[in-house]
């Protein structure tokens, strides 16, 4: 395990959207640079940047063209190279973003591929042998190319998926993992890691790491050893590398070798009950733990977390996550006092937290048209807003060439006018990261344990090794009898005491006990 994660906080960066520094209206490479202060002093130690190499962007660049090249609307290669050392220099690190289950149809493996002459690359991807061969269960492609047959895709149409074999071959034209065409394909990715780490990169977030093996067992068994193979060459190669999985199963993806998974949005689950809980019901109740007047049950979290927190211990780290570049900014339905105490829980959980740029000052969710294939995720990507000045300070270009329009509209917030504000969220962000950093007891390891929680009630409160921490998200005041003798508060939001056996919580609050 890398000995970094333990006390690592990870900044998502979009990098279209970040900050511009050559005045063209999209984020570059050197914005990233001149901002390592600014992610720096939020307590942010890592950064995970989306897709940065060659592509089309049909799909914000997880439609990749060339794995080893990055898009030259970033910068070079070099300026990547140099962002590594700027950041490493700051005791930062950074993870880059592995898409190893599909390519960009532009890639030249792809184009290799579509040939009728067999090549090294026909069997990259996956192809029925005829093109009136419809593979049933996949969604493929026909009538395209000279090569006959159809082929599977991962994801969206521009996304032809690569071969790395089938767990179970029901037809002809499906090979077993271990056809030397499909260990090419797991040693190419290995390679294109190895591109990476040699040049100063820290590791990968992984995308849709589940999705590798295709007919696949319930347990992912072939995808898993493929990531397990992946494991070993890092640990021998890289042991200060790290994973993180887009998978969302911790039981399958930390024993499959990922160092963390994230704990993603799924409608439903103990995550999305917390943040988001309006995507269950179809009037747009919102019945989220951290909305003040939602009535939100901590259990319907817990039943659900417990059970992968305690099946992982040991095997690596959950990641919540405040949002991503595919979810609801949190800012959609909750406000910045809802949000501080949303905040405080996720910064104090087990695992490697990770906040999503602009979500430090609560940016808002917009309603807008589908750039680059992020349809509804688009709202959730707009360009960094740092100031009250033209395009709130993300770019030096023409307002109507940016990549995406920038919130401009009534009450949008901006990084300065936080700075200004003690009380802003951003600050709020600052002192909630301070406190992990200086309490180990708060980090990646210390054991959890719900110490009151109840379904109906409130105070939740838990413990992190020797550290007791209590949320009330609700506008009441509310108290619990506990043993909180020889216990200081060592941190706060809003009102709170704790004395002669009982906690008690004013309205939003959080009390941090040593
Ligand atoms: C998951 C990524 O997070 C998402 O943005 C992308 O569209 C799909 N995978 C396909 O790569």
């Amino acid at each position: 395990m890398p000995k970094w994660l333990k006390n690592a906080v990870f900044y998502e960066i979009y990098p279209q959207s970040y900050y511009d520094t050559n005045a063209d209206g999209i984020g570059d490479f050197n914005g990233i640079i001149e901002k390592l202060d600014y992610i720096c002093s939020l307590g942010c130690n890592a950064l995970w940047i989306n897709p940065c190499y060659d592509s089309p962007f049909k799909d914000a660049g997880y439609d990749v063209r060339d794995y080893k090249k990055v898009a030259p609307r970033y910068g070079t290669n070099s300026d990547l190279y140099r962002l590594f050392g700027e950041a490493h220099r700051r005791g930062m690190h950074v993870l880059l973003d592995l898409v190893p289950g599909h390519t960009s149809e532009e890639h030249a493996w792809f184009k290799e591929s579509q040939k009728a002459e067999k090549n090294e690359y026909s069997n990259r991807y996956i192809w029925t042998n005829s093109w009136f061969q419809a593979p049933s269960g996949y969604p493929y492609v026909s009538g395209e190319c000279e090569r006959d047959g159809v082929y599977l895709l991962n994801f969206f149409k521009c996304q032809p998926a690569l071969n790395y074999g089938f767990y179970e071959c029901k037809e002809d034209w499906q090979l077993p993992m271990d056809h030397p065409d499909c260990i090419a394909t797991r040693e190419a990715m290995k390679d294109v890691m190895r591109f990476w780490l040699d040049h100063g990169c820290d590791g990968f977030r992984v995308d849709m790491a589940d999705s590798l093996v295709k007919n696949d067992d319930a347990n992912k068994s072939g995808t898993c050893a493929i990531w397990r193979n992946v494991r070993e060459m890092l640990n021998a190669e890289y042991p200060e590398a790290a994973i993180v999985s887009e998978w969302s199963n911790p039981q399958l993806s930390l024993k499959a070798g990922f160092h963390m998974d994230f704990y993603l949005n799924h409608r439903g689950n103990g995550y999305n009950t917390l943040l988001r809980d309006y995507e269950n019901y179809k009037d747009g109740e919102d019945h989220s733990f951290f909305c003040k007047d939602g009535e939100g049950d901590i259990m319907r979290f817990l039943k659900d977390y417990l059970p992968k927190y305690t099946a992982t211990k040991g095997d690596g780290y959950i990641s919540m996550l405040t949002c991503n570049h595919d979810t609801f900014r949190p800012k959609y339905s909750l406000s910045d006092s809802e949000l501080k105490i949303a905040y405080a829980f996720i910064f104090t959980m087990p695992g490697v937290p990770f906040l999503y740029y602009g979500d430090e000052i609560g940016m808002r969710y917009r309603k807008l048209k589908s750039k680059e294939g992020g349809y509804v995720r688009t709202g959730s990507r707009t360009p960094m807003q740092w100031s009250g000045e033209k395009n709130a300070g993300f770019s030096a270009g023409a307002s109507d060439a940016l990549y995406l329009p920038v919130d401009v509209t009534e009450g949008s917030p901006d990084v300065a006018s936080q700075e200004a504000d003690e009380n802003s969220l951003l600050h709020t962000v600052r002192e909630l990261l301070a406190l992990r950093h200086a309490e180990e007891d708060l980090q990646a390891d210390a054991e959890f344990e719900a110490v009151f929680a109840e379904s109906g009630t409130l105070p939740f409160v838990y413990r992190r090794g020797n550290i007791l921490v209590a949320l009330n998200p609700s506008e009441d005041v509310v108290s619990v009898p506990l043993d909180v003798d020889g216990r200081k508060i060592i941190y706060r939001i809003g009102g709170g005491v704790a004395e002669d056996g009982e906690l008690a919580l004013g309205p939003q609050s959080c009390l941090v006990l040593k």
